[in-house]
Protein backbone atom coordinates (compact mmCIF):
# COMPACT_ATOMS: atom_id res chain seq x y z
CA UNK A 1 0.00 0.00 0.00
CA UNK A 2 1.11 3.80 -0.87
CA UNK A 3 2.11 5.85 1.78
CA UNK A 4 2.87 9.57 2.26
CA UNK A 5 6.13 10.62 4.06
CA UNK A 6 6.60 13.84 4.85
CA UNK A 7 10.07 15.89 6.31
CA UNK A 8 8.73 18.59 8.21
CA UNK A 9 8.92 21.85 9.36
CA UNK A 10 8.94 23.70 5.93
CA UNK A 11 6.78 26.55 6.04
CA UNK A 12 3.89 27.15 3.09
CA UNK A 13 3.48 29.32 0.98
CA UNK A 14 1.68 30.70 -2.08
CA UNK A 15 -1.75 29.17 -3.04
CA UNK A 16 -3.89 26.32 -2.54
CA UNK A 17 -7.36 25.98 -5.12
CA UNK A 18 -10.12 24.07 -3.16
CA UNK A 19 -11.65 21.04 -5.23
CA UNK A 20 -15.47 20.54 -5.21
CA UNK A 21 -17.08 19.49 -1.79
CA UNK A 22 -16.93 15.59 -1.44
CA UNK A 23 -20.25 15.55 0.89
CA UNK A 24 -22.27 17.76 -1.68
CA UNK A 25 -21.16 15.62 -4.89
CA UNK A 26 -22.28 12.12 -3.16
CA UNK A 27 -26.01 13.45 -2.78
CA UNK A 28 -25.96 15.35 -6.16
CA UNK A 29 -24.68 12.45 -8.25
CA UNK A 30 -27.71 10.36 -6.29
CA UNK A 31 -30.00 13.03 -6.76
CA UNK A 32 -29.77 12.33 -10.88
CA UNK A 33 -31.75 8.92 -10.39
CA UNK A 34 -34.97 11.00 -9.50
CA UNK A 35 -35.78 11.79 -12.80
CA UNK A 36 -34.58 10.39 -16.30
CA UNK A 37 -32.58 12.00 -18.58
CA UNK A 38 -28.85 13.50 -19.03
CA UNK A 39 -27.90 15.28 -16.07
CA UNK A 40 -24.55 17.80 -16.30
CA UNK A 41 -22.80 18.57 -12.95
CA UNK A 42 -19.83 20.84 -12.59
CA UNK A 43 -16.78 21.04 -10.14
CA UNK A 44 -17.05 17.25 -9.11
CA UNK A 45 -13.68 16.34 -7.11
CA UNK A 46 -12.39 13.14 -8.23
CA UNK A 47 -12.01 11.19 -5.39
CA UNK A 48 -12.17 7.34 -4.19
CA UNK A 49 -15.59 8.52 -2.64
CA UNK A 50 -17.14 9.78 -5.91
CA UNK A 51 -15.90 7.06 -8.23
CA UNK A 52 -17.84 4.71 -6.10
CA UNK A 53 -20.91 6.85 -6.09
CA UNK A 54 -20.34 6.72 -9.72
CA UNK A 55 -19.63 3.00 -9.54
CA UNK A 56 -22.87 2.20 -7.38
CA UNK A 57 -24.69 4.37 -10.22
CA UNK A 58 -23.59 2.19 -13.02
CA UNK A 59 -24.83 -1.21 -11.29
CA UNK A 60 -27.71 0.38 -11.55
CA UNK A 61 -27.78 1.00 -15.03
CA UNK A 62 -26.55 4.65 -15.29
CA UNK A 63 -23.78 5.50 -17.71
CA UNK A 64 -21.80 9.02 -17.09
CA UNK A 65 -18.54 10.43 -18.53
CA UNK A 66 -16.17 12.46 -16.98
CA UNK A 67 -14.32 15.99 -18.80
CA UNK A 68 -12.43 17.68 -16.38
CA UNK A 69 -14.56 18.49 -13.66
CA UNK A 70 -17.63 17.99 -15.16
CA UNK A 71 -19.40 14.81 -14.98
CA UNK A 72 -22.52 13.72 -17.60
CA UNK A 73 -24.59 11.63 -15.78
CA UNK A 74 -27.83 9.39 -18.30
CA UNK A 75 -29.92 8.17 -15.85
CA UNK A 76 -32.78 7.33 -18.80
CA UNK A 77 -32.70 2.99 -18.55
CA UNK A 78 -32.07 2.16 -15.02
CA UNK A 79 -32.05 -1.59 -15.13
CA UNK A 80 -31.77 -2.20 -11.53
CA UNK A 81 -32.26 -1.01 -7.60
CA UNK A 82 -30.02 -2.77 -5.33
CA UNK A 83 -27.17 -1.33 -3.85
CA UNK A 84 -24.81 -4.03 -2.82
CA UNK A 85 -23.38 -4.83 0.42
CA UNK A 86 -19.66 -4.62 -1.12
CA UNK A 87 -19.98 -1.30 -2.47
CA UNK A 88 -22.23 0.09 0.37
CA UNK A 89 -19.29 -1.18 2.83
CA UNK A 90 -16.75 0.98 0.88
CA UNK A 91 -18.93 4.09 1.40
CA UNK A 92 -21.37 4.42 4.00
CA UNK A 93 -23.08 7.47 1.73
CA UNK A 94 -24.20 4.76 -0.82
CA UNK A 95 -27.14 5.19 1.37
CA UNK A 96 -28.36 8.13 -0.66
CA UNK A 97 -29.91 5.85 -3.17
CA UNK A 98 -32.66 4.94 -1.31
CA UNK A 99 -34.50 7.83 -1.28
CA UNK A 100 -34.18 8.62 -5.19
CA UNK A 101 -34.78 4.93 -6.41
CA UNK A 102 -38.07 5.28 -3.50
CA UNK A 103 -39.03 7.99 -5.89
CA UNK A 104 -38.07 7.30 -9.16
CA UNK A 105 -39.22 3.51 -8.99
CA UNK A 106 -41.24 2.95 -5.62
CA UNK A 107 -38.65 0.13 -4.68
CA UNK A 108 -34.88 -0.18 -3.26
CA UNK A 109 -32.70 -2.98 -1.99
CA UNK A 110 -29.65 -1.14 -0.32
CA UNK A 111 -27.58 -3.11 2.25
CA UNK A 112 -27.09 -1.86 5.75
CA UNK A 113 -23.70 -0.03 5.93
CA UNK A 114 -22.36 -1.38 9.10
CA UNK A 115 -20.52 0.77 11.06
CA UNK A 116 -16.75 2.37 10.30
CA UNK A 117 -14.53 3.53 12.01
CA UNK A 118 -15.52 6.81 13.79
CA UNK A 119 -18.88 4.90 15.03
CA UNK A 120 -22.09 2.42 14.58
CA UNK A 121 -23.35 5.12 12.08
CA UNK A 122 -26.75 3.52 12.14
CA UNK A 123 -29.58 5.19 9.25
CA UNK A 124 -32.38 4.84 11.69
CA UNK A 125 -33.83 8.62 11.03
CA UNK A 126 -33.59 7.94 7.40
CA UNK A 127 -35.83 4.88 7.26
CA UNK A 128 -38.69 6.90 9.85
CA UNK A 129 -38.47 9.28 7.86
CA UNK A 130 -39.25 7.13 4.54
CA UNK A 131 -41.74 5.34 6.89
CA UNK A 132 -43.79 8.50 7.47
CA UNK A 133 -44.19 9.19 3.67
CA UNK A 134 -45.91 5.70 3.19
CA UNK A 135 -42.82 3.26 2.76
CA UNK A 136 -42.54 0.02 4.25
CA UNK A 137 -39.41 -0.63 4.91
CA UNK A 138 -38.08 -4.27 5.37
CA UNK A 139 -34.62 -4.94 7.32
CA UNK A 140 -33.31 -8.65 6.25
CA UNK A 141 -30.11 -10.27 5.81
CA UNK A 142 -28.19 -7.11 6.15
CA UNK A 143 -30.22 -5.46 3.60
CA UNK A 144 -33.15 -3.23 4.10
CA UNK A 145 -35.86 -3.38 1.35
CA UNK A 146 -37.81 -0.03 1.11
CA UNK A 147 -41.13 -0.33 -0.87
CA UNK A 148 -44.16 2.02 -1.87
CA UNK A 149 -47.39 1.09 -2.73
CA UNK A 150 -48.18 3.93 -5.55
CA UNK A 151 -47.07 7.58 -4.38
CA UNK A 152 -45.68 8.95 -1.45
CA UNK A 153 -47.95 10.87 1.04
CA UNK A 154 -46.67 14.21 2.34
CA UNK A 155 -46.40 13.90 5.71
CA UNK A 156 -44.10 16.29 9.26
CA UNK A 157 -40.57 13.88 9.52
CA UNK A 158 -38.78 14.51 12.95
CA UNK A 159 -34.93 14.36 13.21
CA UNK A 160 -33.96 13.60 16.53
CA UNK A 161 -30.56 14.52 15.74
CA UNK A 162 -30.15 17.15 12.60
CA UNK A 163 -29.09 13.92 10.32
CA UNK A 164 -27.29 15.36 7.24
CA UNK A 165 -27.73 12.21 4.90
CA UNK A 166 -31.03 11.98 6.57
CA UNK A 167 -32.16 14.92 5.56
CA UNK A 168 -30.79 15.01 1.82
CA UNK A 169 -33.08 11.39 1.69
CA UNK A 170 -35.74 12.68 3.09
CA UNK A 171 -36.03 15.53 0.44
CA UNK A 172 -35.09 13.25 -2.31
CA UNK A 173 -38.16 10.65 -1.08
CA UNK A 174 -40.74 13.67 -0.60
CA UNK A 175 -40.42 16.14 -3.77
CA UNK A 176 -42.77 13.87 -5.78
CA UNK A 177 -44.69 12.90 -2.73
CA UNK A 178 -48.44 14.14 -2.31
CA UNK A 179 -48.87 17.15 -0.92
CA UNK A 180 -46.64 18.57 1.82
CA UNK A 181 -43.63 17.32 3.69
CA UNK A 182 -42.12 19.42 6.28
CA UNK A 183 -38.94 18.11 7.69
CA UNK A 184 -38.24 19.34 11.65
CA UNK A 185 -34.85 19.62 12.96
CA UNK A 186 -33.75 19.24 9.43
CA UNK A 187 -29.44 19.62 9.10
CA UNK A 188 -28.71 23.38 7.39
CA UNK A 189 -25.18 22.42 6.41
CA UNK A 190 -24.36 24.17 2.73
CA UNK A 191 -23.98 20.65 1.21
CA UNK A 192 -28.20 20.05 2.15
CA UNK A 193 -28.87 23.93 0.27
CA UNK A 194 -26.06 22.79 -2.79
CA UNK A 195 -28.58 19.70 -2.97
CA UNK A 196 -32.28 21.77 -2.72
CA UNK A 197 -30.44 24.13 -5.43
CA UNK A 198 -30.43 21.32 -7.76
CA UNK A 199 -33.95 19.88 -6.79
CA UNK A 200 -35.04 23.37 -7.01
CA UNK A 201 -33.63 23.35 -10.76
CA UNK A 202 -35.38 19.90 -11.50
CA UNK A 203 -38.74 21.87 -10.86
CA UNK A 204 -38.86 20.44 -6.74
CA UNK A 205 -40.32 23.10 -4.33
CA UNK A 206 -38.82 23.72 -1.29
CA UNK A 207 -38.82 26.36 1.13
CA UNK A 208 -36.60 26.46 4.08
CA UNK A 209 -33.32 26.72 2.65
CA UNK A 210 -30.38 27.18 5.34
CA UNK A 211 -33.49 26.50 8.15
CA UNK A 212 -34.11 23.48 10.32
CA UNK A 213 -37.72 23.27 9.17
CA UNK A 214 -38.00 22.42 5.59
CA UNK A 215 -41.52 22.45 3.65
CA UNK A 216 -41.42 20.55 0.10
CA UNK A 217 -44.56 20.51 -2.00
CA UNK A 218 -44.67 17.39 -4.23
CA UNK A 219 -44.85 17.76 -7.70
CA UNK A 220 -45.34 15.60 -10.57
CA UNK A 221 -42.94 15.99 -13.22
CA UNK A 222 -38.96 16.51 -12.16
CA UNK A 223 -36.52 17.62 -15.21
CA UNK A 224 -33.01 16.41 -15.49
CA UNK A 225 -30.33 19.75 -15.06
CA UNK A 226 -27.52 21.06 -15.03
CA UNK A 227 -25.74 21.76 -11.33
CA UNK A 228 -22.37 22.73 -9.75
CA UNK A 229 -20.72 21.75 -6.79
CA UNK A 230 -20.52 23.89 -3.78
CA UNK A 231 -16.35 24.41 -2.52
CA UNK A 232 -15.15 21.52 -0.09
CA UNK A 233 -15.16 23.79 3.37
CA UNK A 234 -13.61 20.80 5.16
CA UNK A 235 -10.71 20.93 2.53
CA UNK A 236 -10.21 24.52 3.04
CA UNK A 237 -10.51 24.42 6.77
CA UNK A 238 -7.75 21.71 6.41
CA UNK A 239 -5.29 23.74 4.79
CA UNK A 240 -5.71 26.77 6.41
CA UNK A 241 -5.07 24.43 9.74
CA UNK A 242 -2.15 23.47 7.94
CA UNK A 243 -0.34 27.04 7.75
CA UNK A 244 -1.26 27.31 11.69
CA UNK A 245 0.85 23.82 11.94
CA UNK A 246 3.88 24.90 9.35
CA UNK A 247 3.63 28.26 9.19
CA UNK A 248 3.84 30.43 6.51
CA UNK A 249 1.41 32.48 5.11
CA UNK A 250 -0.98 30.90 2.26
CA UNK A 251 -3.88 32.19 -0.10
CA UNK A 252 -6.91 29.21 -0.02
CA UNK A 253 -8.97 29.97 -3.21
CA UNK A 254 -12.37 28.92 -4.58
CA UNK A 255 -13.35 28.68 -1.50
CA UNK A 256 -16.53 30.46 0.76
CA UNK A 257 -15.15 31.73 4.04
CA UNK A 258 -18.49 32.65 5.32
CA UNK A 259 -18.67 28.68 5.65
CA UNK A 260 -16.61 28.50 8.42
CA UNK A 261 -17.47 30.46 11.33
CA UNK A 262 -16.73 28.73 13.83
CA UNK A 263 -13.14 27.55 12.83
CA UNK A 264 -12.19 30.96 11.37
CA UNK A 265 -13.09 32.03 15.77
CA UNK A 266 -10.82 29.32 17.10
CA UNK A 267 -8.18 29.92 14.37
CA UNK A 268 -8.31 34.08 15.17
CA UNK A 269 -8.44 32.84 18.53
CA UNK A 270 -5.28 30.61 18.74
CA UNK A 271 -3.30 33.30 17.33
CA UNK A 272 -3.45 32.79 13.40
CA UNK A 273 -4.34 36.07 11.01
CA UNK A 274 -6.12 34.89 7.98
CA UNK A 275 -7.38 37.63 6.05
CA UNK A 276 -11.51 36.16 4.46
CA UNK A 277 -12.85 37.81 1.29
CA UNK A 278 -15.78 36.60 -0.64
CA UNK A 279 -14.00 33.43 -2.42
CA UNK A 280 -10.45 33.12 -0.42
CA UNK A 281 -8.54 33.05 2.45
CA UNK A 282 -5.00 34.03 2.92
CA UNK A 283 -3.97 32.84 6.42
CA UNK A 284 -0.31 33.43 7.93
CA UNK A 285 1.71 32.23 10.77
CA UNK A 286 5.07 33.99 10.48
CA UNK A 287 8.08 31.86 10.98
CA UNK A 288 11.52 33.73 12.10
CA UNK A 289 15.21 33.62 10.61
CA UNK A 290 15.81 30.40 13.06
CA UNK A 291 12.70 29.09 11.77
CA UNK A 292 10.40 29.35 15.14
CA UNK A 293 7.15 29.95 14.04
CA UNK A 294 4.51 32.13 15.36
CA UNK A 295 3.18 31.53 19.01
CA UNK A 296 -0.07 29.87 19.19
CA UNK A 297 -2.59 29.37 22.21
CA UNK A 298 -4.47 26.65 23.23
CA UNK A 299 -8.30 26.70 22.48
CA UNK A 300 -11.00 24.80 23.63
CA UNK A 301 -13.58 23.20 20.78
CA UNK A 302 -16.79 21.55 21.20
CA UNK A 303 -18.20 20.00 17.65
CA UNK A 304 -21.54 20.67 16.57
CA UNK A 305 -24.00 20.07 13.50
CA UNK A 306 -23.55 23.68 11.43
CA UNK A 307 -23.06 26.15 11.80
CA UNK A 308 -20.84 25.21 15.21
CA UNK A 309 -17.57 23.61 15.02
CA UNK A 310 -17.14 21.06 12.02
CA UNK A 311 -16.99 17.29 13.26
CA UNK A 312 -15.01 16.87 10.10
CA UNK A 313 -11.90 19.27 11.28
CA UNK A 314 -11.83 18.09 15.05
CA UNK A 315 -8.74 15.56 13.55
CA UNK A 316 -6.82 18.20 11.96
CA UNK A 317 -7.96 21.04 15.24
CA UNK A 318 -6.12 18.44 17.59
CA UNK A 319 -3.12 18.24 15.14
CA UNK A 320 -2.38 22.03 15.65
CA UNK A 321 -3.34 22.03 19.41
CA UNK A 322 -0.82 19.37 20.45
CA UNK A 323 2.21 22.26 19.70
CA UNK A 324 0.17 25.33 21.09
CA UNK A 325 1.18 26.86 24.00
CA UNK A 326 -1.62 25.66 26.64
CA UNK A 327 -4.16 23.22 27.22
CA UNK A 328 -7.11 22.98 24.74
CA UNK A 329 -9.85 20.96 25.45
CA UNK A 330 -11.65 19.18 22.57
CA UNK A 331 -14.81 17.65 23.13
CA UNK A 332 -16.67 15.91 20.27
CA UNK A 333 -20.59 15.73 20.24
CA UNK A 334 -21.24 13.72 17.20
CA UNK A 335 -19.54 10.72 16.42
CA UNK A 336 -18.63 8.05 19.35
CA UNK A 337 -15.18 6.82 18.00
CA UNK A 338 -13.28 9.89 16.46
CA UNK A 339 -10.75 10.05 18.49
CA UNK A 340 -8.63 7.38 16.21
CA UNK A 341 -5.97 10.05 15.31
CA UNK A 342 -4.88 10.29 19.36
CA UNK A 343 -2.89 7.18 19.30
CA UNK A 344 -1.14 7.92 15.88
CA UNK A 345 -0.61 11.81 17.43
CA UNK A 346 0.62 10.42 20.19
CA UNK A 347 3.56 8.42 18.71
CA UNK A 348 4.40 12.21 17.17
CA UNK A 349 4.81 13.27 20.55
CA UNK A 350 1.66 14.80 21.59
CA UNK A 351 0.72 14.67 25.49
CA UNK A 352 -3.13 14.12 24.83
CA UNK A 353 -5.76 12.87 27.33
CA UNK A 354 -8.98 11.12 26.66
CA UNK A 355 -11.96 11.57 28.93
CA UNK A 356 -14.87 10.12 27.51
CA UNK A 357 -15.87 12.35 24.73
CA UNK A 358 -13.78 14.68 25.67
CA UNK A 359 -9.46 14.77 24.80
CA UNK A 360 -7.38 17.23 26.92
CA UNK A 361 -4.08 17.98 24.96
CA UNK A 362 -1.33 19.35 26.51
CA UNK A 363 0.84 21.93 24.37
CA UNK A 364 4.47 21.14 24.10
CA UNK A 365 6.77 23.29 22.29
CA UNK A 366 6.83 22.24 18.27
CA UNK A 367 10.73 20.95 18.53
CA UNK A 368 9.24 18.17 20.78
CA UNK A 369 6.71 16.85 17.78
CA UNK A 370 9.12 14.29 15.85
CA UNK A 371 8.22 12.20 13.14
CA UNK A 372 7.70 8.93 13.01
CA UNK A 373 5.73 6.27 11.48
CA UNK A 374 1.95 6.16 11.40
CA UNK A 375 -1.32 4.95 10.31
CA UNK A 376 -4.30 6.37 8.95
CA UNK A 377 -7.30 4.83 10.15
CA UNK A 378 -10.05 6.88 8.48
CA UNK A 379 -10.68 9.93 6.24
CA UNK A 380 -10.06 13.29 8.64
CA UNK A 381 -7.86 11.35 11.26
CA UNK A 382 -5.55 10.62 8.33
CA UNK A 383 -5.48 14.60 7.55
CA UNK A 384 -4.49 15.16 10.92
CA UNK A 385 -1.35 12.74 10.35
CA UNK A 386 -0.74 15.00 7.21
CA UNK A 387 -1.42 18.49 9.49
CA UNK A 388 1.31 17.28 12.27
CA UNK A 389 3.76 15.82 9.87
CA UNK A 390 4.48 19.54 8.12
CA UNK A 391 4.63 20.92 11.85
CA UNK A 392 6.97 18.03 13.06
CA UNK A 393 10.89 17.74 13.07
CA UNK A 394 12.67 14.86 10.80
CA UNK A 395 10.21 12.36 9.02
CA UNK A 396 6.61 11.38 9.45
CA UNK A 397 5.69 8.43 6.96
CA UNK A 398 1.95 8.03 6.71
CA UNK A 399 0.63 4.39 5.92
CA UNK A 400 -3.23 3.45 4.56
CA UNK A 401 -3.64 6.46 2.62
CA UNK A 402 -6.11 5.09 1.11
CA UNK A 403 -8.04 6.53 3.67
CA UNK A 404 -7.17 10.19 2.98
CA UNK A 405 -7.98 9.86 -1.26
CA UNK A 406 -11.22 9.13 -0.61
CA UNK A 407 -11.77 13.19 0.41
CA UNK A 408 -8.81 15.02 -0.87
CA UNK A 409 -8.00 15.71 -3.98
CA UNK A 410 -4.20 15.90 -5.18
CA UNK A 411 -3.44 17.09 -0.96
CA UNK A 412 0.36 15.86 -2.37
CA UNK A 413 0.29 17.88 -5.30
CA UNK A 414 -0.94 21.36 -3.66
CA UNK A 415 1.07 21.17 -1.09
CA UNK A 416 3.84 20.32 -2.61
CA UNK A 417 3.03 23.52 -4.62
CA UNK A 418 2.93 25.33 -1.63
CA UNK A 419 6.60 24.47 -1.00
CA UNK A 420 5.82 21.45 1.61
CA UNK A 421 8.67 18.28 1.75
CA UNK A 422 6.22 15.97 1.03
CA UNK A 423 5.95 13.01 -1.86
CA UNK A 424 3.52 10.00 -2.00
CA UNK A 425 5.60 6.72 -2.27
CA UNK A 426 5.00 3.35 -3.53
CA UNK A 427 4.76 0.65 -0.91
C1 LIG B 1 -22.43 13.46 7.12
O1 LIG B 1 -22.50 12.14 7.61
C2 LIG B 1 -21.08 13.59 6.46
N1 LIG B 1 -21.00 12.67 5.33
C3 LIG B 1 -19.99 13.29 7.49
O2 LIG B 1 -18.73 13.48 6.84
C4 LIG B 1 -20.13 14.29 8.63
O3 LIG B 1 -19.17 13.99 9.61
C5 LIG B 1 -21.53 14.19 9.23
O4 LIG B 1 -22.52 14.39 8.21
C6 LIG B 1 -21.77 15.23 10.32
O5 LIG B 1 -21.57 16.51 9.79
C7 LIG B 1 -21.64 12.98 4.18
O6 LIG B 1 -22.28 14.01 4.05
C8 LIG B 1 -21.50 12.00 3.05
P1 LIG B 1 -25.24 12.44 10.40
P2 LIG B 1 -23.90 11.54 8.12
O7 LIG B 1 -26.35 11.59 9.92
O8 LIG B 1 -25.02 12.13 7.38
C9 LIG B 1 -26.39 9.83 14.19
C10 LIG B 1 -16.51 12.99 6.28
O9 LIG B 1 -15.49 12.87 6.97
N2 LIG B 1 -27.39 9.22 13.31
O10 LIG B 1 -25.39 13.92 10.36
O11 LIG B 1 -23.76 10.06 8.13
C11 LIG B 1 -24.97 9.51 13.73
O12 LIG B 1 -24.54 8.28 14.25
C12 LIG B 1 -17.81 12.38 6.76
O13 LIG B 1 -16.56 13.62 5.19
C13 LIG B 1 -28.26 8.27 13.85
O14 LIG B 1 -28.19 7.91 15.02
O15 LIG B 1 -23.93 12.06 9.61
C14 LIG B 1 -24.20 10.69 14.28
O16 LIG B 1 -23.92 10.43 15.65
C15 LIG B 1 -17.66 11.62 8.06
N3 LIG B 1 -29.19 7.71 13.04
C16 LIG B 1 -25.18 11.85 14.18
O17 LIG B 1 -26.47 11.26 14.06
C17 LIG B 1 -29.31 8.09 11.72
O18 LIG B 1 -30.22 7.56 11.02
C18 LIG B 1 -24.98 12.77 12.99
O19 LIG B 1 -24.85 11.94 11.87
C19 LIG B 1 -28.42 9.04 11.19
C20 LIG B 1 -27.48 9.59 12.01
Amino acid sequence: MDKIRINGTRPLYGTVAVSGAKNAALPLIAATLLTPGTHTLHNVPDLRDTRTMLKLLETLGATWERSGTSVQINTTDLTGAEAPYDLVKTMRASVLVLGPLITRVGHARVSLPGGCAIGARPINFHLRGFEQLGVETILEGGYVEARVQGRLEGSTVYFDIPSVTGTENVLMAAVKATGQTIIKNAAKEPEVGNLIDMLTAMGAEIEGRDTDRLMVTGVDFLQPVEATIIPDRIEAGTYLIAVGAAGGELTITDCFPSQLPALLEKLRAAGMSIEDKANSFTASCPVDSAGNRCPLRGVNVTTMPYPGFPTDLQAQFMALMIQADGVSIIHETIFENRFMHVAELQRLGADITIDGASAVVRGISRDRICGAPVMATDLRASASLVVAGLAASGTTEISRIYHLERGYENMVEKLQGAGADIEKVKA
